[in-house]
């Protein structure tokens, strides 16, 4: 899906205004389970820098990579100056370099199966965490989501990113716990959830949209016009659920890649 990967920069601006940040509970999380100090980390499709601020605001030398030249120049106008940045994707990161913590915000789908395992390791120091974390956001009342998807269902069969090894939802440990739990190189794989309700306009909800990958892709008539259709179905305000599952792994000191 490389249509799709980098089918976020045009939309930079709205993408740091309407999508949601991420809130201290992720950085206790996350910190909390390395159970020793976190110096460095390198973040991976940091985007607009929505989880760097969360990690460099506890005082973690966070280097954010990105791919996309127009995330990176927004998450430059967001994060504070001290913050690395370096433009690449995952696959192009030369290793050598190694960080206490390796991470990644709604972004690991998009990087390239072949190889994520090793090439993770490579980046981790021995002990060293690796987190993902993200999920979709919903709308929360079934009867306004029925609506929308009839309203969009010209357009759109659907607007999720589905599971990159295509384990079922109703299977207790998900992507990508389960790829980390078959990897010889991670061991002590969690996987938690962030409950979050947001309530948003329905204006805000749209611009939410504006920022989906899926709506990205389309032609931008047919983009407009799938907007107007959701539009038109929506009370005022709409309630979401912005639940972030959260995966943690820890590299084993023993097989160094
Ligand atoms: C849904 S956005 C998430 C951005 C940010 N991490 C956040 O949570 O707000 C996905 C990001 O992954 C980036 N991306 C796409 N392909 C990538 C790859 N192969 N390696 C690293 N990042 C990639 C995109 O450019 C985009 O900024």
């Amino acid at each position: 899906m490389p249509g799709r990967a980098l089918s976020f920069g045009v939309m930079a601006q709205a993408y740091e205004r309407f999508r949601p940040g991420y809130p201290a509970e992720l950085a206790d999380a996350v910190l909390g389970y390395a159970g020793r100090p976190v110096v460095t980390a390198l973040e991976i499709g940091a985007g607009t820098g929505k989880a760097t601020r969360v990690f460099a605001g506890r005082g973690v030398a966070v280097t954010a990579t990105e791919p996309d030249g127009a995330m990176l120049a927004e998450l430059r106008r967001q994060v504070p100056a001290d913050v690395r940045t370096v433009r690449a994707a995952f696959e192009e990161l030369p290793p050598g370099e190694r960080y206490g913590l390796v991470y990644a915000a709604a972004a690991l789908h998009w990087t390239r199966p072949a190889g994520r395992w090793s090439r993770m390791a490579a980046l981790l120091d021995a002990g060293g965490v690796f987190a993902s974390f993200g999920g979709p956001v919903r709308l929360a009342d079934p009867a306004v989501e029925e609506a929308v998807r009839a309203a969009r269902a010209p357009f759109l069969a659907t607007d999720e990113v589905p599971s990159p090894d295509g384990t079922p939802p109703e299977e207790a440990m998900q992507w990508p716990g389960t790829e980390l739990s078959r990897s010889p190189w991670f061991s002590d794989v969690q996987q938690s959830l962030i409950e979050r309700r947001l309530t948003m306009s329905a204006d805000d909800w749209i611009g939410h949209l504006s920022t989906v990958s899926a709506y990205l892709v389309l032609p931008p008539a047919e983009r407009k016009r799938a907007f107007e259709e959701i539009l038109r179905v929506l009370p005022a305000t709409v309630e979401v659920d912005a639940d972030l599952t959260v995966h943690l792994a820890r590299r084993n000191d023993r097989s160094a890649p």
